[in-house]
């Protein structure tokens, strides 16, 4: 993006997640001076491919992949410390050096792996209803020792508090005996171990380990640009989403102010991403998945199976209901439409224009998962087209049926679809309007 008036910009899921924000913020990093995660931890996955090499970034802002951008981990975000070393340690072997260019917010919290090893023992003891699908990755537990308190360990506290291995060991001893109490069994935790690695994030980390809130104002007042990474998406927002499926943290834009400490309104532009149809890896309700040949030749075609975990992603047609509602509370200015190229060799594609319940038709998203487990989807058929979309270049170049079924979504949920993905690699990307003059598209397989 160039960077006429500084314009701090905001890339965000408006789905279930995986809708490909990574390819996107790649796209975007040059244009900007620091990129910010502020929600969300390890469960996130995006993915960047340029030519053959493929990442999959997790805890890591996807600008670190440039030189140009300071990577910041936010308040917002809960960071398993060595996690995040073997994602930092995995990025220096293909040959990309993190450390100088990545910031931890002192203020973030620690993802223990008793936080992982509760995730786990909650998911394999629930039943049918009450499980969530989780990455395991210990996001919701630690999101709750965050909301109690007491018992949350910040990167301030492993360096400021002299008795942090005392303080972790009890708090991983009495964890240990609350795990075993409720599931009979501690999930294998070893606390030693637990003492000895909070140790080595603190040794290792320590000199990343600042006051980010801080370092971006600085970043605003000298009149450089921030690009803000959600994570997630708005259909797993812990307050939006499709509660109780959802994950644990503020996955838009609303998102900023409490897990970056920016202003949301100091951003000016939202770039909300969703795909040309849909998709959902966990459990809870969706609406337009189709649990048939369809379905499976959309995962197939797209290659649908979750960076994080591998699991095969759930797919079903565009729902317009749930992405008009996210684009709503969201407040996108713009919208990225990924993987048009998926839906090549259709006949035909399908919208979702309603939802029929309980004998009534409905054209807004339901609160309540039982409710909108029980929604059937009113599905408008448009024209497909047949031909290979990962070469066009322009979008004046796409056949007619695919600009129609574009200009036919951006009508359904309310916004300019400015960005358009036609294939994983960053130089398969169209741009509409003056998204024109604000990216550059490179030619492919550049870094
Ligand atoms: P994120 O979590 O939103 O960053 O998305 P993920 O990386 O988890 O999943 C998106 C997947 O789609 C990745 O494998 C991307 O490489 C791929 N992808 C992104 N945009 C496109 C596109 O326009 N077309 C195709 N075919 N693949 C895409
Ligand atoms: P990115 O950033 C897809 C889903 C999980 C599960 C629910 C709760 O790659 O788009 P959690 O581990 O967060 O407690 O799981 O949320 N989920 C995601 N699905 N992409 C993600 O991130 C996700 N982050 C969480 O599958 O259903
Ligand atoms: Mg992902």
């Amino acid at each position: 993006m160039t960077n006429q008036a500084v314009q701090h910009t905001c890339v965000f899921g408006m789905g279930w997640g995986d809708e490909g924000k990574g390819k996107l913020v790649d796209l975007l990093s040059p244009a900007f001076q620091a990129v910010v995660r502020f929600n969300g931890g390890a469960n996130a996955g995006h993915t960047v491919c340029v030519g053959q090499d493929k990442f999959a970034l997790h805890l890591l802002p996807t600008g670190v992949l440039h030189d140009n951008a300071v990577g910041v981990i936010g308040p917002g975000v809960v960071v398993d410390p060595i996690g995040l070393l073997e994602e930092i340690d995995n990025l220096a072997d293909r040959g990309v050096q993190v450390i100088p260019k990545l910031k931890i917010s002192h203020r973030a919290h620690l993802v223990m792996p008793y936080h992982k090893a509760e995730d786990k023992l909650s998911e394999t003891s629930a039943t049918g209803t009450t499980r969530i699908g989780t990455t395991a990755r210990g996001i919701g537990p630690c999101y709750a020792d965050k909301m109690r308190r007491t018992t949350a360990i910040r990167f301030i506290d492993i360096i400021n508090d002299p008795q942090i291995a005392d303080r972790v060991r009890e708090l991983a001893e009495k964890r240990s005996t609350a795990l075993s109490a409720i599931y009979g069994d501690n999930g294998g935790l070893d606390i030693e171990a637990i003492v000895r690695d909070v140790l080595i994030a603190k040794e290792r980390l320590s000199p990343i380990i600042c006051d980010t809130t801080k370092f971006l104002y600085e970043t605003m007042d000298a009149g450089q640009a921030i690009l803000f990474e959600g994570a997630n998406g708005m259909l797993l927002d812990v307050d939006h989403g499709t509660y109780p499926f959802v994950t644990s943290s503020a996955t838009g834009p609303h998102g900023i102010g409490s897990g970056a400490g920016v202003p949301p309104a100091s951003v000016s532009r939202y770039i909300g991403v969703i795909k040309a149809y849909s998709t959902r890896v966990g459990s809870g309700p969706f609406v337009t998945e189709l649990k048939d040949d369809i379905g499976d030749r959309i995962r197939k075609q797209g290659n649908e199976f979750g960076t994080t975990t591998g699991r095969p992603r759930r797919c079903g047609w565009f729902d317009a209901i749930a992405s008009r509602y996210a684009r709503q509370v969201a407040g996108a200015t713009d919208i990225a439409i990924m993987h048009l190229d998926t839906l090549s060799g259709f006949d035909q594609v399908g919208v979702c224009i309603a939802y029929r319940c309980d004998g009534q038709t409905l054209t807004t998203m339901p609160a309540d998962a039982a409710t909108l487990q029980r929604c059937e989807p009113v599905i408008e058929y448009r024209p497909g087209w047949h031909e290979n979309l990962r070469s066009v270049r322009r979008y004046e170049d796409l056949p007619q049926t695919a600009r129609n079924y574009v200009e036919h979504i951006e009508t359904l949920v309310g916004a300019p679809v400015s960005i358009l993905g036609v294939g994983p690699d960053r130089s398969q990307t169209l741009l509409r309007g003056d998204m024109k003059d604000c990216i550059d598209v490179p030619e492919p397989a550049s870094l």
